[in-house]
């Protein structure tokens, strides 16, 4: 196995804010982009080559990532004009590909984390000989996902996207954005225009009686579409709860140039950013601290993003939120239950207490 397709053109629109500055994929969990995650576990399992496939905000993963040299891959970045879609990037990105038609190509959505063993994935692949390989996961809420039902060899039935009705939930095994194609499979999708892989393109293989097998596991999975999943996934990270080769499992990880006081409580799994600074008493559990970004004495973080630059005065609290990129919560404010500040923006001090 040698090349993967990296899908990352997402507009990530239930991450605003944080996704107002910062594609998704380049997100920091635990520190580090998603994407660096994804690309780092994708190498060890023997891919040398990976493919970008970018529209939104395109320029920014070339700036970050470069030509992989410091990943340990070669990069290349194939890039849409216009978004094309799950299928219609899958599509674009095979152009770059150097692989055989015959030859297994990965391909990974940009957002998730996950523990699957992805040789064993793409070995399973080519000796079943099926045009198609899905890594599934199992989830208790199956609704936001695609569902994927199976037959005792594994072989898929179907395909419901996003299903709207209780009838239409026949599953708990869903898609966790993981596949291996044969490459010629992917020349049969079309060029050109926007194609949904999930919608248009599984349910044509299955109609025209392609093989496409379906593998479930219970490795960690968690996909970061949401900001409560992208806290967590951080901190699943810190913990040791999901897989980071080469880190030592810990309560927090402070990055360099932070400041962390003495009388500060910190836990959960925090990452806190480069530069962020938590002074005084204040306590943050469980949160992202972005680069820069000020918790000042007396305030209260917890299960929350704070943005980069922005600010948290003493007597604040902010649970289940997200401050984004430079605003200020002022004293006396209580931000919960799933609030999101915009970029920049300032809530004023208030004396009401909340009860
Ligand atoms: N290049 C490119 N162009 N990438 C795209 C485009 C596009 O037009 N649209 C989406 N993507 C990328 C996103 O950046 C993300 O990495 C991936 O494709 C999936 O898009 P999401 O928007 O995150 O989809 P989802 O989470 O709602 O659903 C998908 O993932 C689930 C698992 O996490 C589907 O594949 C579901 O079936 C699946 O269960
Ligand atoms: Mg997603």
């Amino acid at each position: 196995m040698s090349e993967a397709i990296l899908l990352v053109g997402g507009r990530g629109t239930r991450l605003r804010p944080l996704t107002l500055t910062t594609p998704k994929p380049l997100l920091p969990v635990a520190g580090v982009p998603v994407t660096v995650h994804q690309i780092e576990r994708a190498r060890d399992a023997g891919v040398t080559r990976v493919v970008l496939g970018t529209s939104y905000r395109a320029e920014v993963f070339a700036e970050r990532l470069g030509d992989g040299r410091d990943l340990g891959v070669e990069i290349a970045y194939a890039v849409e004009d216009e978004p094309l879609g799950t299928g219609g990037a899958i599509r674009n990105a095979a152009e770059l590909l150097t692989c055989a038609p015959g030859d297994p190509v990965m391909v990974l959505n940009g957002d998730v984390l996950s523990g699957v063993d992805y040789a064993a994935l793409v070995e399973g692949h080519v000796s079943s000989g099926a045009a198609l390989t899905l890594h599934l996961t199992r989830v208790a809420d199956p609704t936001a996902y695609g569902l994927v039902p199976t037959d005792g060899d594994g072989r898929v039935l179907a395909f419901r996207e996003k299903p709207q009705t209780p009838e239409e939930i026949v599953t708990d095994q869903i898609n966790a954005g993981c596949y291996v194609f044969t490459r010629a499979v992917i020349g049969e999708i079309p060029a050109g225009r926007p194609v949904s892989v999930e919608r248009e393109t599984f349910p044509d293989l299955l109609a025209r009686g392609r093989v496409v097998r379906g593998v479930v596991d219970d490795a960690y999975w968690l996909d970061l579409g949401t900001p409560w999943d992208f806290v967590r996934g951080s901190c699943d990270l810190v913990l040791g709860v999901a897989p980071w080769r080469g880190h030592e499992p810990a309560d927090s990880l402070v990055q360099t140039g932070a400041q962390v006081d003495d009388a500060a409580v910190i836990g959960g799994g925090t990452t806190v950013g480069h530069d962020a600074r938590i002074l005084g008493d204040a306590v943050v559990e469980g949160s992202v601290l972005l680069d820069g970004c000020v918790v000042e004495a007396g305030a209260r973080v917890m299960g929350s993003v704070i943005g980069a630059g922005a600010r948290v005065r003493g007597g604040a609290t902010v649970v289940d939120s997200v401050v984004g990129d430079g605003a200020v919560v002022e004293a006396g404010n209580e931000l919960r239950h799933g609030a999101r500040l915009w970029p920049g923006v300032v809530l004023p001090p208030t004396s009401v207490r909340f009860s």
